[in-house]
């Protein structure tokens, strides 16, 4: 009657076991803790474990570890075939030791070093496949009982209940990872970038662009050219509800006006030389999705009312037709130019300014986020190792210091293209100094040279070229002579005068 009872229970836990394999593949280490819990508990066990083999090193180690001295344990690991656990793993086959101090097999050290005595081990393996990956364990049953037959028929039960919440949580992560690096593909493939990035200044930029992304307003993104203006129209488009739609392109400061005006709005045949059939514009194009206006401020004036007025009712004419055609289509601009400035000079027309700039994000310059020059870089390396295939394994510690302290007029497009360059150029291991050619001069700024004697301004240019010298020359002396064609007596005498320090 008991009997039934227990069985009873037993059976209840272990189909709740299973619907919670079968709705939770995530968290793996949750249910599998959960399970060694009720494997504890049904066996009167004071601890358990869970061993896992690792492939790499071909040792046992502990997954979980519960009971009194559960975390300590999980500092060890076994050898192959060392110990009780060792041997059920070896030889794929349950065991029960009740009487473990003289079984020869058993090994005291683990158990001696974090004090817990151990007098009796029930084990059986884990079996994926008929491969033993691993061995579930239960120690010392309670009050000094004997672990029975019984007990390690339920044990074999759950170690079947693990093994499937292993693979379950291994499958799960597999296609996880397959998943992203898919999606990865697809927007490689499809031309938009690996957008990076970490600074606190660069992330607020970001959050500004996804709010901005929710709504349908146009957003002017503003900064130096280079700094990722690009990037972030794409990751505006990507995170707003048109982000299936299309992202299309158009720089505008590329072409002649009249091309300009066919590429934009279209034409149709016979509108003029050489429209020798009708053609759709990238406004047409770009129907249900956004497009990317680069270069806003070298449009010319008589296109700007053009685009004024698509902004205002959504509609335009191709060239040489009057059929209005309607659009749905964000508008993202951008332009390296001050604006505001252009509008007072009247280059720009202030009405469409005002329509533009409803949403303006300003994209800092790479010298004001220097936290993301690191990042930037290991990425780059990793493209161009790949494109080039060279191993390659990093930069020298001084070329890091190097891209540290250069102020990047170009911004990211000419960190880019130093790397690209380095790693071309570069023969060893890491990327050092003499691989980057940058330009030394744009660093200096002129307002430092204001309001000082001709002297005393060429003493500091002098200080700054020597130290951006050296700099590149990992400070080696007779290398950077050699490089600007002095002799090393003349450039170690500029040292002291000029109070160089490294
Ligand atoms: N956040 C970023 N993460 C990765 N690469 C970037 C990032 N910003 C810019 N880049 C790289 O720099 C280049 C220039 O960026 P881009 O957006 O075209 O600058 P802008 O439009 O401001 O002139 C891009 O082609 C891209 O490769
Ligand atoms: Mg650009």
């Amino acid at each position: 009657m008991i009997k039934v009872e227990i069985d009873q229970n037993k059976f209840q836990t272990l189909l709740e076991i299973n619907t919670q394999i079968n709705s939770n593949y995530e968290d793996g280490t949750r249910l599998l803790t959960k399970i060694m819990e009720y494997a504890t508990n049904f066996s009167e066990g004071e601890a358990s474990s869970l061993m896992l083999i690792n492939n790499e090193n071909n040792r046992l180690y502990f997954e979980i570890a519960l009971g009194a001295k559960g975390n300590e344990v999980k500092k060890y690991s076994l050898e192959s075939g060392e110990g009780i656990a060792g041997w059920v793993v070896q030889n794929n086959t349950s065991l029960i030791v009740n009487d473990v101090e003289s079984d020869p097999r058993f090994h005291a050290d683990i158990s001696r070093k974090i004090g817990f005595p151990t007098h009796s081990i029930l084990a059986v393996p884990l079996r994926v496949k008929d491969r033993c990956i691993g061995v579930l364990e239960i120690i010392n049953k309670k009050d000094k009982k004997l672990f029975n037959n019984e007990d390690l028929q339920w044990l074999e039960i759950f170690a079947t209940q693990v093994a499937i919440t292993i693979q379950n949580a291994k499958i799960y992560q597999k296609v996880k990872n397959e998943v992203s690096q898919l999606k990865e593909q697809v927007l490689e493939k499809d031309g938009y970038h690996t957008f990076i990035g970490k600074s606190n200044s660069i992330m607020e930029k970001l959050k500004i662009a996804t709010r901005a992304a929710g709504t349908d307003s146009s957003v002017l993104l503003l900064g130096e050219s280079g700094a990722g203006k690009e990037l972030f129209a794409e990751q505006i488009h990507l995170k707003s509800n048109r982000a299936d739609g299309p992202f299309i392109r158009v720089n505008c400061a590329a072409l002649p006006e009249y091309l300009l005006e066919s590429e934009l709005f279209g034409h149709i045949k016979g509108a003029f030389t050489g429209a020798v059939n009708t053609r759709r514009g990238k406004f047409e194009i770009a129907h249900r999705g956004s497009i990317f206006l680069d270069e806003i401020g070298d449009i010319p004036v008589t296109l700007q009312t053009k685009l004024l007025r698509v902004i205002q009712h959504k509609s335009f004419e191709k060239v040489g037709s009057n059929d209005t055609i309607q659009v749905d289509t964000r508008i993202i601009a951008a332009t390296n130019k001050d604006i505001e400035k252009e509008v007072q000079e009247k280059r720009f027309r202030a009405d469409l300014f005002y329509r533009l700039n409803v949403l303006p994000i300003y994209i800092p310059p790479l010298r004001e986020r220097k936290e993301d020059i690191p990042l930037l870089a290991d990425y780059f390396l990793s493209r161009f190792k790949k494109e080039t295939k060279k191993q390659i394994k990093g930069f020298t510690k001084e070329a890091m210091d190097l891209l540290f302290s250069y102020s990047w007029p170009g911004n990211i497009r000419e960190l880019e293209n130093s790397i690209e360059r380095a790693v071309v150029i570069s023969q060893a291991s890491y990327i050092t100094p003499e691989n980057f050619i940058l330009n030394s001069f744009s660093q200096s700024h002129e307002d430092d040279y204001m309001g000082k004697t001709l002297k005393d301004a060429l003493n500091l240019f002098k200080k700054k070229f020597l130290t951006k010298s050296l700099k590149a020359n990992g400070w080696k002396q007779t290398k950077t002579a050699r490089a600007l064609n002095i002799q090393r007596t003349y450039l170690s005498r500029l040292i002291k005068e000029l109070d160089i320090i490294k």
